[in-house]
């Protein structure tokens, strides 16, 4: 066999370079892309602002491609040759590390050498593995906050430091009532034993624009502790209006829900951005608010990363998740971990017809749809490989049975080809076996919103039964089951046509024509399985949505172009209602 041929010289610093620059494009897009949400915001654009956050997600793929083809001239043949990766890999950590966002360049780059070498499991030699995040790095929140500082113990100092974190923030649209909203958010904080002896305010500098609204998230100090503090911004008629203030953790983690599309903040150093978020959310995973603000392949690595950190710290086994067997999926979980695994059956139960490809189909879909704080945030990962060990038998047997296209086991090893990852939340199912009468009739209320606020982004659930919802910690309810979710402007809401008219008689099926988009909201009544006086509760609250009428008018607001809102707290909230 002949020798490769010799690399040139300078190939290796070449490529490095050539990733280095590939990843500062990235960046710089991305950061493009971030101004210009400012603008759609000030300019009420909501389809534009649509429009950019799907934008945005192709960014990164089209990166990682370019500097494919970049690399392909310089390195030719060697390009798959892995000991040279090794090379660059230091060659560019060299170049990457003084900068403030070297853990993303470092995912860029394992990005690149994935691509390319299909790898199984992690191989230290032609990725970045390791510890979370590389270098010590300033304190948390240096150089991406702002401290406004009250001076004084009376109402006016309060007064004053609400007016001069307010004006810090411009907005080219200017103020609606910029001396109202300060008079409002001072009582809400005079109000509150903790707020109303705050002595400073951190805040993120950026402001985070998703959907129509904007928000300023920092951080109280008061003589009790810390207190998350969140201004909700809205544009309703092209002046900015303070909308909401939240000062609980659990209402700010809701608005940064792994089930709401992700922000767009200007940043550039998102460690220290995230780490700041961190301190104000506590029990948020790092991985969730790398995804929050828009990193979400950066929040994958980390994902990957608490989850070897898991299964080499603890004994955890994965097993079969609790709930019921699904008809599409395979879904495991580990006891120890908020997290599950979904793989894809090979063969679907009756009387599902889709295919694989339609599955991950719907799972892009919702990737790059408004997922309203109501579809599960999902990541997607390939050749995953586990110790055998670590499966639980009578799992591994259930995935080799049911998905031996995607599982398969070399040796000690379960190799995975495909799986989705998503947050674990307990299925509504289960929920209600045991809830208490309270909390159940409000997991059921919350069902009905669920399906409203879907309705408001222009998604129908498909298969609508409560073992597709899960409730997560603060209690909300969320969809995960996507194989026959769609768009509601592509669906047919009907009502029944009376027995009388074109039913015959005594038939035992309906002799009208039924579509396949066809559907009769009068018959989910059969789906909820609720009963008694939880369905009382639900008929009362959500009737509304067994009838046609609810879903064309739904459609009839998304055909006229309407972006209806969507609030991530709750009306109660709200400042001027
Ligand atoms: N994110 C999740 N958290 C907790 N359990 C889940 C989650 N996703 C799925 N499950 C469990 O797995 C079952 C099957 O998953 P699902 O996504 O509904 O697939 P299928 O299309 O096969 O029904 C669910 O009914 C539920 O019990
Ligand atoms: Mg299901």
């Amino acid at each position: 066999m002949s020798e490769p041929a010799p690399i040139p010289d300078g190939a290796i610093p070449q490529a490095a370079d050539l990733i280095h620059e590939a990843f500062a494009d990235w960046r710089d897009r991305f950061g493009a892309i971030t101004t210009i949400a400012r603008r759609h915001f000030e300019g009420r654009d909501w389809q534009a602002m649509q429009r950019d956050s799907a934008r945005r997600l192709d960014l990164y793929g089209e990166a990682v491609g370019e500097a494919i083809a970049l690399l392909t001239p310089v390195l030719r043949e060697r390009l798959e040759e892995r000991a040279l990766w090794g090379g660059m890999r230091d060659a560019y950590a060299a170049r990457i590390r003084d900068r403030g966002d070297a853990g993303l360049a470092e995912t860029f780059f394992n990005s690149i050498s994935r691509r390319l070498f299909r790898t199984i499991g992690v191989e230290p030699r032609v990725e970045f593995v390791g510890p979370p995040e590389p270098g010590a790095g300033p304190a948390a929140g240096a150089g991406v906050t702002i401290t406004f500082r009250r001076e004084g113990e009376d109402a006016a100092s309060l007064v004053h430091l609400v007016r001069s974190l307010l004006k810090h923030y411009e907005f080219a649209a200017g103020w609606d009532d910029f001396d109202g909203d300060a008079r409002r958010i001072t009582g809400l904080l005079e109000a509150d034993p903790a707020a109303r002896r705050l002595e400073a305010i951190d805040m993120a500098l950026p402001v985070f624009f998703r959907g129509k609204g904007a928000y300023l998230v920092g951080r109280a100090h008061t003589p009790a502790g810390p207190l998350p503090f969140l201004l909700a911004l809205v544009n309703p008629d092209g002046k900015v209006v303070v909308d909401a203030l939240l000062l609980t953790e659990d209402e700010v983690s809701i608005v940064f829900s792994f089930a709401r599309s992700y922000f767009f903040a200007e940043m550039e150093r998102p460690r220290d951005l995230v780490e700041f978020l961190a301190a104000i959310m506590p029990r948020k995973p790092i991985a969730e608010l790398y995804n929050a603000v828009g990193c979400d392949k950066h929040g994958k690595t980390m994902l990957y990363r608490t989850l070897l950190h898991h299964l080499e710290t603890t004994d955890d086994r994965f097993v079969v998740a609790p709930g019921q067997r699904g008809m599409v999926m395979c879904v495991f979980a580990l006891p120890g971990l908020d997290v599950v695994f979904k793989v894809i059956r090979d063969q679907f139960a009756a009387p599902k017809t889709v295919t694989h490809e339609e599955v991950r189909e719907k799972y892009r879909l919702v990737f790059r749809h408004d997922r309203a704080g109501r579809l599960v945030d999902a990541q997607e990962f390939e050749h995953l490989t586990f110790d055998r060990a670590r499966f639980d038998p009578d799992l591994l047997a259930m995935l080799l049975d049911l998905a031996p296209s995607t599982v398969s086991v070399a040796g000690d090893r379960v190799v995975i080809r495909h799986l989705y990852t998503e947050r674990r939340l307990t299925p509504l199912d289960v929920y209600l076996k045991s809830a208490p009468p309270e909390k159940a009739r409000l997991a059921v209320l919350d069902y009905g919103q669920v399906l409203r606020d879907l309705a408001a982004t222009n998604i129908f659930p498909g298969d609508m039964l409560p073992k597709n919802f899960g409730v997560s910690r603060h209690g909300r309810l969320i969809f995960y089951d996507y194989d026959e979710l769609c768009l509601l402007s592509d669906c047919r809401f009907r009502y029944l046509p009376a027995p009388s008219e074109d039913w015959e008689e005594g038939a035992a099926e309906p002799s009208f024509h039924v579509g396949e988009k066809d559907i009769f909201p009068e018959e989910f009544r059969a789906f909820l399985g609720f009963r008694g006086a939880l369905l009382e509760e639900f008929l009362k609250a959500h009737g509304a949505l067994l009838d046609a009428r609810f879903w064309n008018e739904m459609q009839e607001r998304h055909r006229r172009g309407e972006v209806v809102d969507i609030y991530p707290y709750g009306t109660v909230r709200r400042l001027r209602e």
